[in-house]
């Protein structure tokens, strides 16, 4: 199922299911481009500029790509990544030699600029001229009016983000330099009659304001119309999971995350009542959750819904645990076994949904540069499919999150399932430090109610990557009116952040925080202190827990 997880460690999708990644996508009949990956901690964002720009691609490990692959993939345009080996180190990754016999568009980034010197006949030197940070490139030559150059150099030079310690010292056979900066004289090389292009700098990260255009124009170059939409995909998604599923059942676990929402709403639209969500209720959602998720999903999609209440199990098991890890495994557990337990209810299921994304299953290089490919371990429920018998059915699983949130519009989920922020599988669970009552539930949700209320009244739930209450296992002396209080401190925490993997607290106002802790204690019975945690991820993590 469900997109739901609980933490690192659940066990990872097994291998077999993800098979289908060591060959190309055939999900899609869209202009098609190739990312060989050569290790760079960059080279999604690659991928997500071109996606932005309406270009599909596919990021592929270099072990994986060989002549075959290329025949089958049949790209349309290629971009090597940048990586962290030297082409000058013996054993080093290359690309197929064949792709630059295919007459196609060939871009190369950093690393990739050097594969490209080297195996078109080039040369590249180790080491001395290492350049790490800003950079600014001049064009150079009778180039400015090319179509790569579209919309560029129109101040006489752009900013860009270098980081090499290799460079190339002699060009390959065809190339010429087209712009250069002080640092890198070998800066933008290309051929233009074959459409070869090399940057030594980083045109997919931030730091290079202009790379969004770089790579637009390298992409319109190559014929590439924008014509990656999710309309397009909507259409595809629902003509592939017919497809597959045939006139078979499927089960998906709905937790009302936007993933499994949108994965939900695309296969009731592809099969119909032939779908059956699971909805488990654990006894640790937020205020109002599970009237929400129930009240969308089966009452407006018209969704065969199976509301699973288990709160009394899962409760009833966590009475008494305080240790975080103890509380995740438990719960982790139990989900999977009532999981089972009502998918069994559905006969002849052959097929369990899941929102996997395209994040989780692309290979990452492992940095190394061996020969072999990592796969990235992610959070979905992994060993169940196998255990039950299931077939995988992922029809997000080429799409990032933000194509997600575009596709669940297109689909007319409404905004506010849309935006929400993240909410942990194991859900209040690790928010309440220490040991769960129901008591200390109820008056979270509560704190938790008023400060989401504060924020969306505010106007600033958007900008925000998550915000929740946590109630502390501490009681504290206070007074209201004229009597003493000895009651619950809760902990107020709202991060920025772009993955979850780092962040910053959210700079509220001090007027912000102090109406806020005011509604909480006039509001919330049980609470008589609010605190606002500053912590930043590292070293905090974003959960208490
Ligand atoms: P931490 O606390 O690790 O959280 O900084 C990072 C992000 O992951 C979410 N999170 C989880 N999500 N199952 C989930 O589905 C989990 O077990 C889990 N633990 C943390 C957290 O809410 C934040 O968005």
């Amino acid at each position: 199922m469900p997109t739901t997880d609980f933490g690192p460690f659940w066990p990872a999708l097994s291998l077999a299911s993800r098979a289908g990644l060591a060959y190309p996508s055939v999900m899609t009949d869209h202009q098609r481009l190739l990312i060989i990956d050569f290790g760079s901690q960059v080279t999604q964002l690659i991928a997500r500029r071109l996606r932005e720009a309406r270009v599909y691609c596919e990021i592929h490990p270099y072990q994986n790509v060989d002549a075959a692959f290329l025949r089958a993939f049949a790209p349309r345009a290629v971009i090597l990544s940048g990586g962290p080996a030297s082409v000058t180190e013996p054993g080093s990754p290359r690309a197929p030699q064949e792709l630059f016999g295919m007459g196609i568009p060939i871009l190369g980034i950093c690393y990739g600029q050097q594969v490209m010197m080297t195996q078109l006949g080039g040369k590249v030197e180790a080491g001395h001229h290492r350049e790490f940070g800003r950079a600014y490139v001049e064009p150079a030559g009778a180039h400015t009016s090319d179509a790569i150059f579209a919309g560029l150099f129109t101040g006489g030079r752009e900013e860009v983000w270098m980081s090499h310690g290799d460079r190339v010292t002699e060009l390959a056979p065809g190339f010429e330099v087209i712009g250069t900066s002080a640092g890198a004289p070998l800066a933008i090389t290309a051929d233009a009659a074959r459409n070869f292009y090399a940057v030594q700098f980083h045109p997919e990260v931030h730091h290079t304001p202009q790379g969004r255009v770089m790579l637009q124009n390298f992409t319109r170059l190559a014929g590439f119309t924008g014509d990656w939409t999710m309309a397009a995909y909507r259409d595809e998604a629902i003509a592939q999971i017919r497809a597959q599923v045939g006139d078979g059942r499927v089960i998906c676990g709905l937790s009302g995350g936007v993933d499994s929402s949108v994965a939900a709403v695309l296969i009731h639209e592809a099969i119909g009542d032939r779908l059956t969500c699971v909805f488990v209720d654990h006894g640790l959602l937020r205020q109002n959750e599970a009237e929400e998720v129930v009240g969308m999903f089966r009452d407006h999609y018209n969704i065969p819904l199976i509301h699973a209440d288990e709160s009394e199990l899962f409760l009833g098991a966590l009475d008494g645990v305080s240790d975080p890890e103890t509380k995740r495994k438990t719960i982790g557990r139990l989900f999977i076994d009532v999981f089972q337990k009502y998918a069994d209810r559905i006969e002849g299921a052959e097929f369990l949904a899941q929102g996997t994304l395209y994040p989780d299953v692309i290979e990452s290089v492992s940095v190394s540069g061996g020969p072999s490919a990592t796969i990235k371990s992610h959070h979905n429920v992994g060993g169940l499919p196998e255990k039950m018998g299931l077939k995988l059915v992922e029809p997000l699983r080429e799409l990032f999150k933000d194509e997600v949130r575009a596709l669940g519009r297109e689909l007319g989920l409404p905004d506010s399932f849309i935006g929400r922020h993240p909410f942990p599988g194991p859900g209040l669970a690790i928010r309440c430090p220490g040991e769960i009552t129901r008591d200390k539930l109820e008056i979270l949700r509560q704190a938790d109610a008023v400060f989401i209320d504060q924020i969306r009244k505010h106007g600033l739930y958007d900008e925000i990557w998550q915000a929740f209450a946590a109630i502390l296992p501490v009681r504290t002396v206070g007074v209201m009116g004229d009597a003493r209080t000895y009651d619950y401190a809760c902990a107020l925490r709202a991060v920025t952040s772009v993955d979850g993997m780092t962040a910053d607290f959210y700079p509220f106002s001090h007027e912000f925080l102090g109406e806020t802790a005011t509604r909480i204690i006039n509001e919330v019975k049980g609470i008589n202190r609010v605190t606002y945690d500053i912590t930043s991820k590292p070293p905090g993590t974003i959960e208490w827990e």
